[in-house]
Parts: C-alpha cells; structure tokens; sequence
C-alpha cells in the first residue's frame, strides 16, 4: 500500500490538492482512500455531499465513485472504539476535580488521539490490503507534525516511560489507592495501552519507507507559508519522512500582470522562483487559482487535471533515498541527516542510550542507532550542504 500524505500550512489547499489526487488516483484504477486527519474535517464538503452540518456519515468508509472512498476520523467515536479505558480512567480523574460528566469527557480527548486513531487505521487497511493507496489530509503544519511524530515518540514512551511506570505502580497501588486523591490507573488501563500500541506497531517503518510513504508539502506563494514549508521539509526529515513533491497552490494568472493584482503577480513569481531554488531537487508543481473555490467533483476532476497532466501517477515512487543514513568510513562510522534549511547554531546534538539525539531549534527527534553503531559516541558534527554529518566513535 502507497501512503501520501498531504501537509501544509491552514488554508492553502491541502483538502483540495488532496481530492484531486484521489480523483485521479482512482481514475487509473488503484482502490482508493482518501481520509482527512484534521479533526476540522473539510473533505466532505469539498466533494460537496449532502449531508447535514455536522454530519457523522463519512466518519464510515463512505463510497463516493468506483474504486474511490472517503473517511472522516471522528474522535468521539474512536474513543469509545479504542480509547475506553483510558479515557474512563482520564474522565475519572477529572471528575474528581469538580468536573461534570461531559466536560470531563471533553477534557479527557489528548493530543494526539485523532493522529493515533488514523495511525491504527492506516496500519489496519495495510493488513487487511484493504486499498492500494491511501491519501492522507492532514491538518495545518503543527498538528500534522505531531502526527508524524506519534510513532517514535510512543514508541519511546513504551520502551523508556511505560515499564517503568507500571512497575511502580504495581508496587505501590495498595497503598497509595488509600493515601492518594485519585484512583491511580488500574492493570486494564495498562492493557489498554499496550493493545494499542500493539495497533499501531510498524507503521513507523511504513513512514520511513519512502516507496511507502511521501510527504508532499502544499504551499501558496508567498513569504509566511514559505518559511513554513521549510520548516516542516526540515521537520518530516528529522523524522525520516520523504517529502518528493512542494505543490504551490493559487499562482495568478497571466492576466493578472496588469492592472489591480499586479502586486501579487509579480512576489508570487518571486517566491515561486525562491521555493524552486531552495527545494531543488524535489520538484515543485504549480496550480492556478480557479476562477471559483474548488467544490464538488467536477471541479476537484479540473483541479486533477491540471495537476496531474492528464498522465501521472501519483503514486509513482521518485524519489527513494531516505533522509538519514548510516554509512561506515575509512575512520569510524557516520550518520547523515539530510536537512536542508538547518543554519549551523541552531542543530543541537547528544547521546542517550542507544539513541543519538537530534535538536533543531524546538524540534527534537531520538534517532535509533543500528546495533553496530549503538555503542558509540558522536565526536564531531557538521552541516555540509544541507546534510548534517554526524562521525561517531569508539567511547574512550
Ligand atoms: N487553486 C485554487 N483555486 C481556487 N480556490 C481554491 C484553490 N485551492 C483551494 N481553493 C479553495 O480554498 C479554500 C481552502 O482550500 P482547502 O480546504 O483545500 O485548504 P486546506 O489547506 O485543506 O485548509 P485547512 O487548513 O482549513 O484544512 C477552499 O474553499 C477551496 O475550495
Ligand atoms: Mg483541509
């Protein structure tokens, strides 16, 4: 199964680019998903269906066109599907504070629970092989870095936080469930845990597989969203992801040259010439701005038209090199991280374990070493190029 994700910055097009690609995705006859991840869910509207303001249908597989399929992840229900116990025990808690039933319910929804539930989804359709392609529209940057993140992060809790926590709580439980002001997690609460994690095993390799997955970043042409699109490029590297396309959305027609959107022309031409030169050599696809907002499946096929030629497959794997390697030297060992954008200051370094920890700015990732490297150290690190280079040694 082929998975892409489509990311980017709120409102520059993600849902639509999104739709289109599972337009033409189906028309060459791969069985489609597209599913949105933002919990302010748009698909359906864009595929203009009828359905009531908060509609609770598309939150099933809903069918739309043969071999093309759409879903909502609707949290409130994943939660009674998935999340029972722990959220029974979270709400549970809460009450305890002075909360009512509902809002603690409320309360009780973490971060990250919409970006698991659509991991275990993705997991589970690659099982059941279940569709050939499943097209992911993920919320605004933020979120979805968090999405990206979600594997490596729980699967840090469950190797670092989770035995340990469980361990104490086992011995202390008898005596703490009488001195402490709330109920402590009980053993379903920890099975609960597991058994999702469970769900969700593998995908990790799945994303850092770029025949798997590809990241494509939308973006407008213009300053703001450009300097989050290398933000995010940086970001889905860090964690292994493999962007191969930037699409830029709403470019001005020729016609706009003269007259009252002469301005915008001429600095979106600018950055569009900008985002070429630093993406390079991931190429960078352009779409006009519609002379109306892209609704209903007419103008979502229009949109796949222009975007895809009429001939490409979206699902066509270009580009395969993954964003950090391993590699043996002369010397010693190295590990290289492609990030482009990184300036020299701001790419922080250290060992923990078996594990070499990458920092850029706020961003953090725990990189696994492979066994042959995990007893070394990194002596020495530079950016050359774009790609952070990280020799590793021996520990005296
Ligand atoms: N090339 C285009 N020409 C005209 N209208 C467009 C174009 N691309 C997107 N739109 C319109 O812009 C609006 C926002 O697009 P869309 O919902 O796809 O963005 P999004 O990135 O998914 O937003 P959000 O971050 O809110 O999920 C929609 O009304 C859509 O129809
Ligand atoms: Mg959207």
């Amino acid at each position: 199964m082929r998975i892409l994700l489509f990311s980017g910055k709120g409102g520059v097009g993600k849902t639509s680019v999104a739709a289109a690609t599972g337009v033409r995705l189906a028309a060459i006859g791969y069985r489609t998903l597209v599913m949105s991840v933002d919990p302010a869910h748009s698909l359906a509207d864009c595929f203009d269906i009828e359905a009531s303001l908060f509609h609770g249908r598309t939150s099933e597989i809903l069918s739309i066109q043969p071999g093309l399929s759409i879903l909502e992840v609707n949290i409130q229900r994943e939660i009674r599907r998935h999340w029972r116990e722990i959220s029974t025990y979270i709400t549970g808690v809460l009450r305890t504070s002075g909360l009512n039933e509902v809002e603690a319910e409320e309360m009780a929804i973490l971060p990250g629970m919409e970006e698991l539930s659509a991991m275990m989804y993705v997991n589970q359709f690659r099982r059941e092989s279940r569709f050939d392609v499943c097209v992911l529209d993920c919320a605004p940057t933020a979120e979805s870095l968090r999405f990206i993140a979600m594997p490596t992060t729980l699967d840090w809790y469950m190797k670092h936080i989770f035995p340990m926590q469980r361990g104490i709580l086992k011995a202390v439980r008898p005596i703490a469930n009488r001195v402490s002001p709330v109920e402590l997690p009980s053993d379903s609460y920890f099975a609960n845990v597991k058994e999702l994690f469970n769900k969700i095993e593998g995908i990790d390799e799945l994303m850092e597989d770029p025949r798997t997955t590809s990241v494509r970043l939308v973006t407008n042409a213009e300053k703001m969203v450009v300097r989050e699109t290398q933000r995010a490029f940086v970001y889905m590297s860090l964690h292994g992801l493999t962007v191969d396309q930037v699409i830029v959305n709403r470019i001005l027609p020729p016609e706009a040259r003269e007259g009252y959107f002469r301005g915008w022309h001429e600095s979106q031409q600018r950055f569009l010439a900008e985002l070429e030169a630093y993406f390079a050599p991931v190429p960078v696809t352009t779409v006009p701005l519609f002379p109306a907002e892209v609704l209903g499946l007419s103008r979502i096929e229009e949109l796949s038209r222009v975007l895809y030629n009429g001939s490409q497959d979206p699902a066509a794997v270009s580009r395969t090199e993954r964003p950090y390697t391993f590699t043996r030297t002369g010397s010693g060992h190295e590990v290289h991280v492609h990030l482009p954008f990184a300036a020299k200051g701001e790419v922080g370094l250290f060992k923990k374990g078996d594990e070499l920890v990458v920092e850029i700015g706020t961003m953090r990732r725990h990189i696994g070493l492979p066994i042959s490297m995990a007893a070394l150290t990194p002596v020495r690190a530079r950016l050359n190029g774009g790609i952070l280079i990280v020799e590793m040694q021996e520990a005296k």
